[in-house]
């Protein structure tokens, strides 16, 4: 990671502020936004600022290239959460929480994208890296968070395009859903070991692959889905037809058709309920 510019929202606390310092600690320099929390460290800049306004995303960007003469790497990692059933849930809530997860990881990445553009164009080698965060909640669903899974499903979603478009610039992009103890996740992981090493919930846990998917390792992985903490790592793959059958181009029965598709295919992952954690 030495010399590799990487910027980073939502890093103030919780699993970006690991990021930030694991990255620094690897010799990165890192640019670390968040809404109100700074973080300093050797080779950190601090930049403050909603992530989901136009004009900061960009400034976000240019921070990094001003200070730092370039930019190798971008993690979305901002997020917040508004908890409730659905139909509890207000218009209002559901589109703060859309706004930052898909408005923001939009807009960094195009103002990324359209540096890494530049560069490709100028002739200049580009080996940039892109990575955003979804979460079980976008992969499976999560009882109680239906803005939230909407939102983590569609940076998924954004992701694969991302990754499509930007390959020929020289960009890789990859999504990764952690599980680590944070303020978001509070209410359900409570128990706190006091050394952090042992502790499968550690934010600290998530970094080193943060760092790999930011740094020269991964240059062949893209479009990808990972899941990690709380002891485990996995490659998830995405939606594909799990049983499929010719369709008759005259009339057909659907209830002919879908009942055996439904025999054949596997059963979809259960729906995280956090009354089961
Ligand atoms: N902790 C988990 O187990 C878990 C699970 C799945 C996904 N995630 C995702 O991981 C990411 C990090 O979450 P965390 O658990 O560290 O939570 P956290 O609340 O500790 O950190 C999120 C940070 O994002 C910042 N932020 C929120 N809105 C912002 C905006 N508009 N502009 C800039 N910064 C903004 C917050 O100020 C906060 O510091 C989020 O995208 C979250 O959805 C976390």
């Amino acid at each position: 990671m030495a010399g590799r510019v990487v910027v980073i929202t939502g890093a103030g606390r919780g699993l970006g502020r690991a990021y930030a310092t694991h990255l620094a600690s690897l010799g990165a320099r890192v640019v670390a936004n968040d809404l109100d929390e700074a973080v300093d460290g050797d080779g950190i800049v601090a930049h403050l600022g909603d992530i989901s306004e136009e004009d900061c995303a960009a400034e976000l960007i240019e921070t990094a290239v001003t200070r730092f003469g370039t930019l190798d790497a971008l993690v979305n990692n901002a997020g917040i959460l508004h908890s409730g059933l659905l139909l509890q849930l207000s218009a209002q809530h559901w589109d703060e929480v859309q706004r930052v997860h898909l408005r923001g990881t939009f807009l960094t990445t195009r103002a990324a994208g359209a540096y890494w553009r530049e560069q490709a164009k100028a002739g200049k080698p580009v080996q940039a890296s892109l990575v955003n965060t979804t979460s079980a909640a976008g992969l499976y669903g999560f009882v109680g968070e239906a803005a939230y899974s909407a939102a983590k499903g569609g940076v998924v979603s954004f992701t694969l395009v991302a990754a499509a478009e930007l390959a020929r610039y020289g960009v890789t992009a990859n999504a990764v859903a952690p599980v680590a103890r944070t303020r978001l996740t509070a209410a359900w992981a409570k128990e706190s070991p006091s050394d952090s090493a042992g502790d499968p919930l550690a934010p600290e846990h998530v970094a080193p692959l943060i760092a790999w998917l930011t740094g020269p390792e991964s240059r062949d992985v893209t479009a990808r889905v990972f899941e990690i903490g709380n002891g485990s790592l996995a490659v998830v793959d995405g939606w594909r037809p799990a049983a499929k059958v010719d369709l008759p181009l005259s009339d057909y029965q659907p209830d002919a058709l879908v009942r055996p598709l439904l025999a054949r295919a596997p059963q979809p992952v259960p729906i995280v309920d956090p009354e089961r954690l």
